[in-house]
């Protein structure tokens, strides 16, 4: 059977949507640390980092993480920092297959700021932000990776398909 897989990238990589269709491609549930952290909190990520900040929302998130390891089937897309933390890097490699969603800083930054819902970006220079926070991220990214494909301009569909075969190849290979 084929394992988890596991989208990491910065906000507005295409994570959600990728993983819906990955799910779709594969026949595991699909699964989102975000929509769980919101569900077990009973409030939006915007209001648990403004009521409670950061670190709650991170300890919220490693649950979570923690929560899905020995679960198998599913397609996880993870928020953008869940990286951040060493041992959510251990819980993800515990948990399936890794793959990196990686795309050139302009398209991303489009994308992540489009919805005006990610708390990280709502900062006096956006702008500015989310470069500081992609450079410091980049190396943990590419840590964390099994798999890392440059999305690009690809559509979703492109996207997932090409997921799907780099994974099986590197389950393969394993
Ligand atoms: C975050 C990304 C968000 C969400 C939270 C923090 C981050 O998820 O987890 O706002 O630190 O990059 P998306 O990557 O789905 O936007």
């Amino acid at each position: 059977m084929l394992p988890n897989l596991i989208l990491i990238g910065f906000m507005g990589c295409g994570k959600s949507s990728v993983g819906r269709r990955l799910a779709a491609l594969t026949g595991h549930r699909f699964v989102d640390t975000d929509e769980m952290v919101v569900q077990s909190e009973g409030q939006a990520i915007s209001e648990i980092f403004a009521a409670k900040g950061e670190a709650y929302f991170r300890d919220a998130e490693e649950r979570t993480l923690g929560n899905l390891v020995g679960v198998c089937g599913i397609v996880l897309s993870t928020g953008g920092g869940a990286i951040l933390r060493e041992s959510n890097r251990a819980l993800l490699k515990k948990i399936g297959i890794v793959a990196w969603l990686d795309k050139d800083p302009d398209l991303l930054f489009e994308r992540a700021s489009r919805s005006g819902k990610r708390p990280l970006l709502q900062t006096g220079d956006p702008r500015a932000s989310f470069d500081e926070l992609l450079n410091s991220r980049l190396p943990l990214y590419k840590e964390a990776a099994d798999i890392r494909l440059d999305v690009g301009a690809m559509s979703i569909e492109e996207v997932a398909q090409a997921l799907l075969d780099k994974a099986l190849r590197h389950h393969h290979m394993l």
